[in-house]
This record gives structure tokens, sequence and C-alpha cells, in this order.
């Protein structure tokens, strides 16, 4: 069956934003408003699988939403709202951890290095995360997800949660006259020079949230000075940039810089080279950092602006919210009917 094009992503108000989710999400979220129908979650029942200050949840809720549309979403044309006010997502992702299977949770990667050894004293909801997350994504029959190139196993997990509904409820699905392909098979969309939008402090370490040395992470919020600073003090060999993208091989620090430049610039790692080839880091750092102001400078103005009209975003979140669950609700009758609750 051909399913209607949607696009659905969200972003964890667990930390403070950085050029990772800047440049991996938030910006390419951006241009899909004008193909595609969109959904922008802020998934704050994501956020508190790990611990979370309730006020800074609060805070990083608005502020993750902010970041969307200062950066460019249209909250008439795209959904942006905050997961836990379309409670369908947790009707969905129960349904989905009993479709899931305990192994196939066991072995994402990410559970195991946000756990670590720690394996028995972690949430059950951290455990349970990537069933929440299909639940997200197929609440609306979504398509397509926009994310980073991290988030790519539990979108293969999606399609499988997906693939074993499907075929789990394949009878009653004949018998209800729906398509045998209930849900779709989800693409996820990883594209562009930043996908992996490395440290600043060590370009084989990705840039995370998590990290504890504020030099590895540029902020999206961080001011001109800080971003100039951090991006002057990033690790780099000694040697200058290449003439190719072939001559990064090697060089992680020097092939995330470029790839940095790419990405706010709109322009390919090959383009940036053959602007810079053979200059030195004294000549790109600085012409690096005055690009990554003159495109976050605004952007971090306009979420101050933002994140200060409580009222203002409430409405935002409340409309998004509404429209969400309107959608949500008509497939989530459905799933009730398919599963065999009784309403
Ligand atoms: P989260 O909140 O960790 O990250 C949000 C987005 O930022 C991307 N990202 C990066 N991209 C490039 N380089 C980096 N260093 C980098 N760090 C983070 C992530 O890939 C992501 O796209 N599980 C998700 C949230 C989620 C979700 C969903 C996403 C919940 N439900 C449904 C898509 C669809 C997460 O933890 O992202």
């Amino acid at each position: 069956m051909a399913f209607t094009p949607r696009v659905f992503s969200g972003i964890q108000p667990s930390g403070d934003l950085h050029l990772g989710n800047y440049l991996g999400a938030i910006r390419r979220f951006v241009p899909l408003q004008n193909t595609h129908e969109c959904i922008y979650c802020v998934v704050d029942m994501h956020a508190i699988t790990v611990w979370q200050e309730p006020e800074d949840l609060r805070r990083r809720t608005y502020e993750v939403a902010a970041a969307y549309i200062a950066a460019g979403l249209d909250p008439k044309r795209s959904i942006i709202f905050n997961q836990s006010q379309v409670i369908q997502h947790a009707e969905l992702g129960w349904i989905f951890n009993c479709v899931a299977r305990v192994g196939w949770m066991a072995r994402m990667t990410q559970f195991k290095d946000k756990a670590g050894k720690n394996t028995e004293n972690v949430s059950l909801g951290l455990f349970a995360y990537p069933s929440l997350m299909a639940a997200d994504i197929l609440l609306y029959k979504s398509t397509h997800v926009p994310v980073g190139e991290d988030q790519k196993q539990h979108l293969e997990l999606t399609r499988d949660i997906a693939q074993k509904f499907n075929h789990d409820y394949r009878k009653r699905l004949k018998v209800l006259g729906f398509d045998e392909e209930y849900f779709p098979l989800t693409e996820p969309v990883i594209a562009g020079p930043a996908t992996r939008v490395m440290s600043l402090r060590d370009g084989t370490k990705k840039m995370s949230k998590s990290d504890t040395s504020d030099m590895s992470l540029l902020y999206m919020m961080d001011d001109a000075d800080t971003i100039s600073k951090k991006l002057r003090k990033a690790t780099t060999d000694p040697a200058p940039l290449p003439e190719a993208v072939k001559g990064l091989e090697g060089r992680p620090e020097a092939a995330n810089l470029v790839a940095i430049y790419a990405a706010l610039s709109d322009k390919s790692p090959a383009e940036v080279l053959a602007q810079y080839a053979g200059a030195g880091w004294g000549i790109f750092k600085p012409a690096l950092a005055d690009l990554a102001v003159s495109v976050l400078g605004p952007i971090a103005a306009e979420m101050r602006r933002l994140v200060g009209d409580r009222a203002e975003m409430d409405r935002i979140l409340r409309d998004g919210a509404d429209r969400a669950r309107t959608l949500a609700e008509a497939n989530m009758k459905e799933i009730r009917q398919i599963v065999g609750f009784v309403r």
C-alpha cells in the first residue's frame, strides 16, 4: 500500500542542545516542511528514562521547542508539540513493548553505552526506550524520519516492530479489512555532511550531551565569544587543509571541522576544500568561527526571545498537541480494534 509521505522526528529535552543536534537534526528538519507533512516532537517521556530535575525538564522542553521555531520551523505548517501531551504515544508504546522482544532491546548499542556496567540499576524505561520511539513514529504511520547517524539502529528496530506487528496480526487485519501492511516500514533520512558531528576535543568521539568537558561541545545557546573560543581551541593536527576529501582520511579532527563548515554553509566538503585547500588552521578556524556565529547567533537570540514568552510557547505546544492527537487517535482507534481491546 502507498502511505501518505509523512515526516516525524524528535529530540529529548535532556541536556542543552548542541551543534550535533542542530546540524544532524534540526537544520535538516526545516526544508522538509516544503515537501512533506511534518511532525516534530519534544520527547519529554523519553527524557525521564534517566533522572531529570522537574524544573530542568520543563525549561528544556520549552528550549527544544523554541530551537525548532528559531531554526525555521513554522508551527502553522509543521506540527510542533511535546510528547507527554499526546498520551497515545504511551498507549502504543505499551503495545509495542508486547510486540518487541527482550533480545532486540538488549542488542541496542545506545542502551549498552548508557547503561555501561550498571545494567541492573538503570530504569526499565531506558531498556524499553526504543519501543516508545517506534510508537512515536508509527502512531502517525510516518514514512520518513530525519535523524543523525546514532539513531540508525533504533530506526532499524522500528522497522522490525512494524514488520512483526503486521505479521502477528495478519489474520485480524484481514478480517477487519485493513491492508496487510498496516504500519509502514519507515525510511531513516540520514543525509548531509554532518550526520555525525564529533567532539571538538577528540575527532574520534561523538559530540554528545553527556560529554563532561564543555570545550568539546558547541551549544546552540553559546554566545559569540564562547563559540569563537571553542572553535579556535578545537583540537587539530598540524597539517594544512588538503585539496580533496580523500586527503581528510585518517585526520578525524580536520574532517570534522570541514564537515561542520560544509553543513553550516550548505556546501559539500569538496566545495569547502576547493575554497580552503592549502590553508592553515590560523585561517580556517577564524573563518569557521565567523560562519558559526553568523548562523547560530540569530537562532540563539530568537530562542531566548521565545522561551521568555511562556504564554506564546504554551499556545504553540497546545495547538500542536491538539493536531497531533487528532491524527494519533484516529490510528489508535483502529489499533485497539486490531489488538482486540474492548471499548
Ligand atoms: P537525541 O535527543 O539524542 O538527539 C536528537 C537528534 O540529534 C541527533 N544528534 C546528532 N547528529 C549528529 N551528530 C551528533 N553528534 C549528534 N548528536 C545527536 C540525533 O541523531 C537525533 O536526530 N532517540 C532520539 C529521540 C527520539 C526520536 C523519536 C527521534 C525519540 N523518538 C522518533 C526520531 C523519531 C534521541 O535520543 O535523540
